[in-house]
């Protein structure tokens, strides 16, 4: 059934660091096409090994830099009349023509590589960054095994996955977590930080582990796991039109005993988060955003989560989509 009218009442693409790539998508002379924030875009690597991602379509006739276009040194050559774009988006060279008009650049957008993966900052009201990630030292760490990593197109909003995360009572009812867990949150800024016990059923028998959620906004969080092994997880979530949401996972297990049971581990971790995850996504897929939630005693915090989110929106844009929505203009009292 088609829907009548959005499902959130805000704004589609919010501020923030945002994955669009693992770092292994993107050797060295290679360009792929990436879809986020409802845009075609190109990401390529010079031969040098210089990470560019530009806005997809080419201002000469409007061919997609990502599907056929070639990197050639320090240059992404369109593969329609071969106009080549340096890594800022600018037309350095027309094979036959003398002159390069002046227009012809392409966008070019503010990224980070880090912790495997290449993160895209953006801001509906083109604001540079207003904070980082933190480069992790376990992706350089030989104590800790190699990346894994999954991913998936889920018809919600970041914000809703995000919420996830102290929603604390369907750790129970939805996941089967044998305790209600309790969670203290920590807001600084655009960083929550989230720590909570679970008591999980396991072959090896009930298992305590303590879980410490650190999210940078609505696009990136790290997570790590510590209870049988010492796990870690970033996950990441970018909208990639009106409706889908890719959601990538980058997992990684502190080695202990051989190669194999590091690996064993590991795939029996990456088996419970995938489990999760598919038991949460046709609630995502199907829920509607109740605003304020009838919440009671043991729900978790999603009251302080959702007064940190309204920062990942430009208050202009919110106050758009939330008259929008319900009708009516936003009151004072909950704007930024
Ligand atoms: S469309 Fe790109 S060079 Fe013509
Ligand atoms: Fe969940």
């Amino acid at each position: 059934m088609a829907e009548s009218r959005p499902r959130f009442p805000f704004p589609r693409y919010p501020t923030g660091w945002f994955q669009v790539a693992w770092s292994s998508d993107v050797e060295p002379g290679q360009a792929i096409p990436v879809e986020a924030f409802g845009q075609a875009l190109v990401l390529f690597r010079s031969a040098s090994g210089e990470l560019s991602l530009l806005h997809a379509h080419c201002p000469h006739m409007g061919a997609h830099l990502g599907h056929g276009g070639e990197v050639d040194g320090e240059t992404l050559v369109c593969p329609f009349h071969a106009w080549k774009f340096d890594t800022s988006g600018e037309c350095v060279e027309i094979p036959y023509a003398d002159k390069v008009p002046k227009k012809a650049k392409v966008a070019c957008w503010t990224i980070q590589e880090k912790n495997d993966v290449i993160l895209a900052w953006h801001d509906l009201e083109g604001r540079p960054p207003s904070w980082e990630i933190p480069t992790l030292p376990e992706f350089e760490d030989d104590e800790w095994s190699e990346t894994w990593h999954r991913k998936w197109r889920i018809k919600t909003h970041n914000q809703e996955m995000a919420e996830n995360m102290v929603d604390v009572a369907h750790f129970k009812y939805l996941h089967g977590t044998k305790n209600l867990p309790e969670a203290s949150v920590v807001r600084e800024g655009p960083v929550l930080k989230m720590e909570t016990q679970t008591v999980m059923e396991t072959p090896a028998g009930e298992v305590t582990g303590d879980l410490s959620a650190t999210a940078y906004g609505f696009g990136y969080s790290i997570n790590r796991f510590s209870g049988l092994v010492e796990t870690l997880l970033s996950g990441a979530v970018v909208p990639v039109d009106e409706e889908y949401c890719d959601v990538r996972f980058t997992f990684l297990v502190k080695k202990f005993g051989g190669h194999s049971i590091t690996r064993g581990v590991g795939k029996a971790f990456i088996a419970e988060i995938q489990r999760q995850l598919e038991q949460d996504t046709p609630v995502w897929e199907n829920k509607v955003y109740i605003d304020p939630p009838l919440l009671c005693s043991g729900d978790g915090p999603v009251g302080l989560f959702r007064q940190w989110c309204k920062q990942f929106y430009p208050e202009a844009e919110y106050a758009k989509t939330y008259e929008a929505f319900y009708g009516k203009p936003l009151p004072k009292a909950q704007t930024g």
